[in-house]
């Protein structure tokens, strides 16, 4: 029979469905939601050392495109002592705290690690990934570096890394980001540096929606100026994978919680084909609710058995054996697209395609001018009645 069920370390995730950081993670009685609806893990709201400016939740969500945020608030550590303390009392799902210390200042982050376990936290979970902090913070914090910004100096992450694991029992995952970043030497950073996992990645850094017709002005709810900022959802689902999969093929046995971008259970089950043990959702859930957790679950299970595979484990990585180096493509031009008439219903799509000669409409169904078609495969892909196969 299969499970959904995953030890890593000492810490039984009974899903591989987590939630990633963020508003969804900020208070009890959501937490106490994703507990219901069988997430298999949360990481609570960014818990920083300093607070260095006021918090400001801003959002915006095209569905299905793409979630906006340039700034959100951020959690008071003894609140989120407190948020474990009441949490602790009502479930076993697992408790991963995100947490942000000053730069190189390891007894920041020791501070705050030490603090939550005690409290009864499963993991913490080092924010070096949040796109929105700036680099440094103005004057008396000369040289401190948060967010983002430490995955872009790798030594000072492993600095990080390894003077907190040398100083607390508490899992330590890394959250780091994927943009810009060489996510390999990352892993290995991590896997060094005595890291229980590492999740990736977090957001990629971009710009406001604008209204075109008010000379650009952002498109933000009561805002009249705006920041760049975290740009989260479908937009990044393909090159969070990636950076998964990187991640998986630098250190194999690194646990890795992938994400970004996740919006189906399919898309889950493709993360951990790219090499995650678990995965972590937000837009999702908070434009579609926490129950959506169940059918996800629900869906994995049933793919799993249908599928064969008994565990997580069986899944993990399983796309990769099909990747080669771009310089061992097959480069020959393969037999010329197929049309299957009694599949292709006239729709047209095909023959939109702009540099494409070679298919064309022609009694109503598609036709391939064979010694004309490149075999690139870009119209079997937009078909929408599977009408088109090669060889
Ligand atoms: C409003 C907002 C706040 C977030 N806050 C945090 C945070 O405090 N710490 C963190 O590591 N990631 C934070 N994230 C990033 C999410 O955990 C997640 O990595 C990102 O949204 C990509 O996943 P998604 O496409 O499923 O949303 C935040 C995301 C959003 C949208
Ligand atoms: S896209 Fe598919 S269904 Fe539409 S015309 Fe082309 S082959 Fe036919
Ligand atoms: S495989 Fe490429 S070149 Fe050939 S018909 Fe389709 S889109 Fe055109």
């Amino acid at each position: 029979m299969s499970t959904l069920e995953q030890r890593i370390g000492n810490v039984v995730f009974k899903s591989p469905v987590t939630v990633g950081a963020g508003p969804l993670t900020g208070r009890p009685d959501l937490l106490k939601k994703a507990a219901e609806c069988g997430a298999g893990a949360v990481s609570i709201k960014q818990t920083p050392y300093s607070q260095p400016r006021p918090g400001v939740r801003k959002m915006y969500a095209e569905r299905g495109g793409y979630f906006f945020n340039p700034s959100d608030t951020r959690l008071d550590y003894r609140k989120t002592v407190d948020m474990i303390e009441q949490i602790k009392d009502t479930t076993d799902m697992p408790i991963l705290v995100n947490i942000l210390g000053d730069g190189l200042n390891v007894e920041s982050w020791v501070f705050l690690a030490d603090l939550f376990e005690r409290a009864g936290a499963d993991g913490v979970e080092l924010n070096f990934a949040c796109p929105n902090p700036p680099d440094k913070l103005g004057a008396g914090a000369e040289g401190y570096q948060y967010g983002a910004s430490i995955s872009h100096h790798p030594e000072l992450a492993r600095q990080i890394i390894s003077g907190l694991t040398q100083e607390v029992r508490i899992p330590v995952w890394v959250k780091y980001s994927g943009y810009g970043t060489d996510i390999a030497s990352l892993a290995r950073i991590a896997w060094e540096s005595g890291a229980a996992g590492i999740t990736a990645f977090c957001s990629l850094k971009g710009v406001y929606p604008i209204d075109i017709y008010q000379g650009g002005k952002p498109r933000m709810a009561a805002m009249d100026s705006c920041s760049f900022g975290g740009i989260n959802g479908p937009a990044i689902k393909e090159a969070s994978k990636r950076v998964v999969a990187d991640a998986h093929k630098a250190v194999p046995a690194l646990p890795i919680i992938g994400g970004g971008g996740i919006s189906k259970p399919e898309h889950a089950i493709e993360t951990i084909m790219f090499g995650a043990d678990l995965v972590f959702m937000h837009t999702q859930i908070m434009l579609e609710g926490f129950e959506i957790i169940k059918a996800f679950n629900d869906s994995i299970l049933r793919f799993m058995e249908e599928q064969g595979y008994d565990s997580i484990a069986d899944m993990k990585g399983l796309a990769l054996k099909y990747e080669i180096p771009v310089n061992e493509l097959d480069y020959t031009i393969g037999p010329p697209a197929k049309v299957d008439p009694e599949k292709c219903v006239g729709c047209g799509i095909c023959e939109k395609i702009a540099f494409c000669r070679s298919i064309h409409l022609s009694g109503g169904k598609a036709q391939v001018e064979e010694e004309l078609c490149e075999c690139c495969g870009l119209c079997a892909s937009v078909c929408p009645r599977k009408a088109i196969s090669f060889g």
